[in-house]
């Protein structure tokens, strides 16, 4: 992905999603589990003000559990409704046509009062690049959809996907941009590997991550590559040397290294991982 926001980038997608908004009742917030604060633009709360709220800690499969009913309770505290999913396998799903309904229960009712009745609530899906947006629009739609075309008052291009006799969903997912004013959050979104991995040199990348690992899952540096000491650098090395990581002089690749346990992180092998917590 990579993609690069400037000023223009956001102003064009911020008034995009101003009239994209106008257009639907429910907002679903796709977050990454592993990641929650960091993987989204909480200017969406002012953007979406007014409309129905669901988050998806997505990418639940790759975040530590005892994390995760944390940030469900984090997000409800703000008003919305929390279903953890895993949009590639589909794990959570089902979940979701339940809480719809309970999330615009209001609206419904409104309808119910005007005499309107079964008409069916519209939904976007919104989050910033590589959350997954697309895996979980394809899991959830699937097959069964129908596109029921274009219509007066949306966005040209726009296609409104039915789901069921209840649930629309806009067809193209809004997409926001990332808030990096703390580095950390750059840091933990090039770990997750939604950011340019250019934010940081690898080696000082994977150096942040043994920094985590060591306070947080202190055990797993040592038991997956014999790793004893607290000493990033001199941990770095020690993964290198355990995976054989060595340039042509025979002198250890610490690049390669990094790559190597960053991979092993991102890909769960290290097990799952939340990297950041809601402030105490
Ligand atoms: P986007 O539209 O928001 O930009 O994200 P997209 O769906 O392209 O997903 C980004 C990456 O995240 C993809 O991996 C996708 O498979 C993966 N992904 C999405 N949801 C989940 C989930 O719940 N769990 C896990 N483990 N992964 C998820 P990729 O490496 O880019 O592609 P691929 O190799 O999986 O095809």
């Amino acid at each position: 992905m990579n993609i690069q926001w400037y000023p223009g980038h956001m102003t064009k997608a911020k008034r995009a999603m101003k009239e994209d908004i106008k257009l639907i009742d429910l907002i679903i917030e796709l977050v990454d589990a592993r990641v929650p604060l960091s993987s989204r633009n909480p200017d969406i709360d002012e953007l979406g003000a007014g409309k129905a709220r669901i988050v998806l800690l997505n990418k639940s499969d790759l975040s530590d559990e005892r994390c995760n009913s944390a940030w469900e309770s984090y997000f409800e505290a703000k008003g919305c409704y929390v279903v953890k999913v895993n949009s590639k396998s589909g794990a959570g799903l089902k979940q979701i046509n339940g809480v719809v309904q309970e999330a615009c229960k209001e609206k419904i009712e409104r309808d119910r009062r005007r005499g309107i009745l079964n008409r069916p609530v519209r939904a976007m899906v919104v989050g910033i690049p590589n959350v997954g947006k697309s895996t979980f629009i394809n899991s959830f739609a699937g097959k069964a959809c129908t596109k029921t075309g274009n219509r007066p008052g949306v966005t040209k291009g726009n296609q409104w996907i039915r789901l069921n006799k209840s649930l629309e969903l806009l067809d193209t997912p809004g997409i926001l941009w990332p808030k990096f004013e703390d580095q950390q959050v750059g840091i933990r979104l090039a770990l997750i590997g939604s950011v340019n991995d250019e934010i940081l040199n690898k080696d000082e990348l994977a150096m942040e991550l043994i920094r985590f690992l060591t306070k947080k899952y202190p055990r797993v540096l040592s038991e997956r590559y014999g790793i004893e000491t607290e000493d990033a650098l001199e941990a770095l090395m020690q993964v290198a040397q355990a995976r054989a990581c060595l340039a042509k002089g025979g002198e250890l690749d610490l690049v390669k290294a990094s790559n190597l346990l960053i991979d092993d992180f991102r890909s769960g092998k290290l097990g799952r991982m939340t990297l950041e917590l809601p402030a105490q």
